[in-house]
């Protein structure tokens, strides 16, 4: 079949039949496996919306504690990983050293192209355990400080707030990070999720599929959005002055960073939830930011709503890192240990029933061009 029209940004083109996932962007919805996001925020756990991503089905209480207590004994890593996070710069993105390290953690594990159901848990549980800690301990180890070992009687939120700081975590800050990354652990066909496709339908192993889909998080214009928001918000100063910035961004065509969505064509849901917990610690800890970041939604919504452009999942997300003492260059990494989960589901779906990705071009350029010798070119 020749299709010959070119869709920038592949906008509106499906790429693969999904059970994982739904999101309708008019009606603010979105689903894990036909759970509402906002059902999943108020009763379900990081760990059980893993299982549930994964599986299909919401685990039974022995599943779940198998699932989760499996997960606890893949947390260390390995000592020369931990070298390889001393070797690189401090100065280095959280996001560049998170790649690098997933990349390297897969050749310690020949069974990573072992596609039996045993060795497919094995990968994902020690990705989705893994990752949170490599966050934790290039943060620790670009600081000089010394790296953490993690613990087992810790859920995964916890451990990283642990990891993070040495600190016994605080069982609010845990819950709410926990809230954070059920909010992230998944979303449909979005760019990271696609990249990682595409290097599943190769057949290479997940943590090279996982390094590949953290490449594409990375970006501003997709997980790198929310570090921007705050630098947006202090360059804006204060709420009286949100108005006028607004008005410059709009007439120089400056992006609002945490607005927008090729999807949401409303508030992103996930955004509603996330506002809540930013107001509450902000308002707890005396952050202004909130402050300037709602009068930023309220003038942007005057101005741009009615072009579909509203806050997405960004916007309030890196209010409530800060809060909790996440380092701001390490909130894109954050968003990545949450929807590992995803990438993974959508490797397990895309092997289940593979075809290699090769879509086509339309050819732009010089056809059957004379070779110049290099003595007579100019
Ligand atoms: N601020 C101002 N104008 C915007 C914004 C924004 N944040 N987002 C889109 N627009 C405008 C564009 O300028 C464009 O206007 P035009 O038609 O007059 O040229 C129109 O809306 C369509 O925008 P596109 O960038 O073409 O929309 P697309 O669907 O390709 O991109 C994206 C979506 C990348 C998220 C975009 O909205 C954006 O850059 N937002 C800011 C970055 C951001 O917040 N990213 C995080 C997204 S959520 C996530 O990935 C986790």
């Amino acid at each position: 079949m020749a299709i010959t029209e070119i869709i920038p940004g592949l906008e509106g083109v499906p790429i693969a039949e999904s059970a994982i996932s739904r999101v309708d962007g008019q009606r603010s919805l979105l689903e894990y496996r036909g759970l509402s996001i906002e059902t999943l925020a108020e009763h379900s756990t990081f760990e059980e919306t893993c299982y549930m991503l994964l599986y299909g089905k919401l685990p039974t209480r022995t599943e779940l504690s198998d699932f989760a207590a499996d997960g606890t004994r893949h947390r260390r890593l390995k000592y020369r990983i931990v070298d390889l996070l001393k070797c690189l710069p401090e100065h280095g993105h959280p996001m560049e050293a998170l790649q690098a390290a997933v990349a390297a953690i897969g050749m310690f594990y020949p069974d990573r192209y072992n596609p039996n159901a045993a060795q497919k848990r094995l990968s994902c549980l020690r990705l989705i355990e893994k990752v949170p800690v490599v966050v934790a301990s290039f943060h620790r180890l670009r600081n000089g400080d010394d790296n953490v070992v993690p613990r087992r009687d810790l859920n995964i939120a916890g451990n990283f707030l642990y990891m993070l700081t040495g600190n016994e975590p605080d069982p609010q800050a845990t819950r709410i990070l926990d809230i954070c990354m059920i909010l992230h652990a998944e979303h449909t066909m979005n760019a990271s999720t696609f990249a990682g496709r595409v290097v599943a339908s190769t057949l290479a192993h997940p943590y090279c599929v996982v390094s590949s889909a953290l490449g594409a998080l990375s970006g501003p214009l997709h997980g790198g959005a929310n570090e921007q928001v705050l630098q947006m918000l202090e360059r804006i100063g204060s709420p009286e002055n949100a108005r006028a910035a607004l008005a410059r961004m709009v007439e120089t065509k400056e992006k609002i960073m945490g607005f927008g969505h090729r999807v949401y064509k409303t508030v992103d849901p996930r955004a509603k939830i996330l506002k809540k917990y930013a107001e509450d610690l902000c308002r707890r800890s005396g952050n202004k930011l909130y402050d300037i970041a709602a009068k930023v939604e309220e003038v942007a919504s005057e101005v741009l709503s009615d072009r579909g452009i509203c806050p997405n999942v960004d916007f309030y997300s890196g209010l409530v890192y800060a809060e909790l003492g996440i380092p701001r260059d390490c909130f894109t990494s954050v968003f990545a240990m949450a929807r590992v989960v995803g990438w993974l589901a959508h490797w397990l779906e895309q092997i289940e029933n593979n075809r290699i990705f090769r879509p086509t071009q339309r050819y732009v350029g010089k056809v059957g061009d004379a070779y110049v010798p290099i003595a007579d070119r100019r």
